[in-house]
This record gives C-alpha cells, structure tokens and sequence, in this order.
C-alpha cells in the first residue's frame, strides 16, 4: 500500500476581485501541485497575486473558480464549521507584520493557539517548551514581543504557527523585515520543521537568498505561474 497522499493538488485556480465596474485576475488559472513534506517559495513583483493565492490556499479567502485539494480532500466542498475546523487543525499562518498579542509573553502567544486549536492543558505543557526550544527562544519565554527583537519576534510567530502541529504553514514574506543573515536563520527553522515534523512549508517572498533554499519555486506574473519546477518533487 502506498502512503497517503497529502500533496496540495490546484486546478484551474482563480480568483477574481470585482472593484467598481473593473474586475481584478488576481490569480488566474494556476495548476499545480505542492509537494508535501517540502519547503515552496512563491515568488514575484508585488501585485503579482502571492498574497492572493496564499489566502485561498490557507482557506481564509475563496477562489472564484477552480478546484482545491487537500490529499484526496476536496476543502472547497467543505461546509463552513468543517472548513473552520479543518484551518484551525492543520493549518498554520506567519504574516509579514508579525501579530503576537503584546499583552502575552512568547509563551503565552504560543499556548494561545493551541488552545484555539482545542488542545489540552497537559499536551500544551509539554509542545509550548518544546516549540520555544525548535526555534532557539526557551531564554526568552517570559519576554513580552516589546522585550524582543524583530527576529525573535518572527520566530516566536513560527513556533506559534507550528504549535498545533498543522500539516501545512503557510508564511507571507515572513523574512522581508529581516536582515539576510537573520532571514536566512528563520529559513534555516523551516528546514528543520520540515525534516522533524513532516510539515509543508509554503512561503511568498523577494528575497534572492531565500530561493535558494527552497525545494520548489513557483513564479507568479499577472496572477498566472510562470513556471513550476516539477523535477524537484
Ligand atoms: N481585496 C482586494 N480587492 C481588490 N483587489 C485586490 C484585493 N486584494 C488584492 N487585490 C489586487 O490583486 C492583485 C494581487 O494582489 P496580492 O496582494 O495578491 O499581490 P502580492 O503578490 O502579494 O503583492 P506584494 O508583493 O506587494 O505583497 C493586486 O493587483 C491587488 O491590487
Ligand atoms: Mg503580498
């Protein structure tokens, strides 16, 4: 028997914004499949649609057509409190502008979300330390995100985002407010979430350096992909 497949497999994916009396491709028409278990940069110009796709992608925003699966789940079939649950369950998000909640240490903006995600006390004990440690952060638990510096900060955002141990994170420029060195570092943590934990990494980004540490490049252009490297899958 062959493993399960939990690859992301997109079809003829679009999606449109209607703005006054002009209409918005945003995304067009884009077929692909994301390997799991591996890192995918998206990359291209701004405007070129990252952010779009990453949102219908992550399920917090609908396409206008196409088809989108999970596996051999077929998410846009989903009502909405199965396609709620089925977000806060595997998925984790990593925004550009980071949103920890200021008020909470490190180690409460990571046990925040597992608690979203329903997790109990004694698991959320255990996973928190040991997501603060995956990202080198176990001396800074009780530092506020004002008591931290703009890496740690991103870093605290990814140990949140895996807290839950989501299948899929998907991260939007989560180095463009970073120095290379430091980005390269935050990188670095995706790689090893990947090779620990089995995650999918999908993440947008400018950055040169960043592609190439990616598995899989996809470029966007005018909300089509130009071009999609299938012989690193
Ligand atoms: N809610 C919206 N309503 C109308 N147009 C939108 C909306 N969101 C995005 N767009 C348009 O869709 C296009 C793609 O935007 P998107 O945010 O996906 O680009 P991006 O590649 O992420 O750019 P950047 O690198 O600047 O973040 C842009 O032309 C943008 O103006
Ligand atoms: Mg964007």
């Amino acid at each position: 028997m062959s493993a399960p497949d939990r690859s992301i497999h997109l079809e003829a994916l679009s999606r449109a914004f209607r703005v006054g009396s002009t209409t918005v491709h945003a995304v067009q028409d884009v077929s692909l499949t994301i390997p799991e278990g591996k890192l995918t940069v998206i990359r291209g110009r701004s405007g070129s649609g990252k952010t779009t796709l990453l949102n219908v992608l992550g399920l917090l925003d609908r396409p206008t057509s196409g088809s989108l699966r999970y596996g051999t789940t077929n998410v846009l079939r989903m009502g909405d409190h199965e396609r709620d649950r089925f977000r806060r369950n595997e998925i984790g998000f990593i925004y550009q502008t980071i949103a920890l909640v200021a008020l909470m240490t490190a180690y409460e903006n990571v046990d925040f979300r597992m608690r979203v995600a329903k997790a109990p006390l004694d698991e959320r004990e255990k996973r928190v330390p040991e997501c603060l440690h995956l990202v080198g952060l176990s001396e800074r638990a009780t530092h506020r995100p004002f008591e931290m510096s703009g890496g740690e900060q991103q870093r605290v955002a990814i140990a949140r985002a895996i807290a839950h141990r989501p299948r899929v994170i998907y991260a939007d420029e989560p180095t463009a407010e970073l120095d290379t060195v430091t980005g390269i570092h935050v990188v670095a943590i995706f790689r090893r979430l990947i090779e620990e934990e089995g995650i999918t990494v999908v993440m947008t980004t400018h950055d040169p350096a960043m592609m190439e540490l990616a598995d899989h490049v996809v470029e966007m252009e005018n909300g089509y992909v130009l071009e999609h490297a299938d012989d690193s899958m």
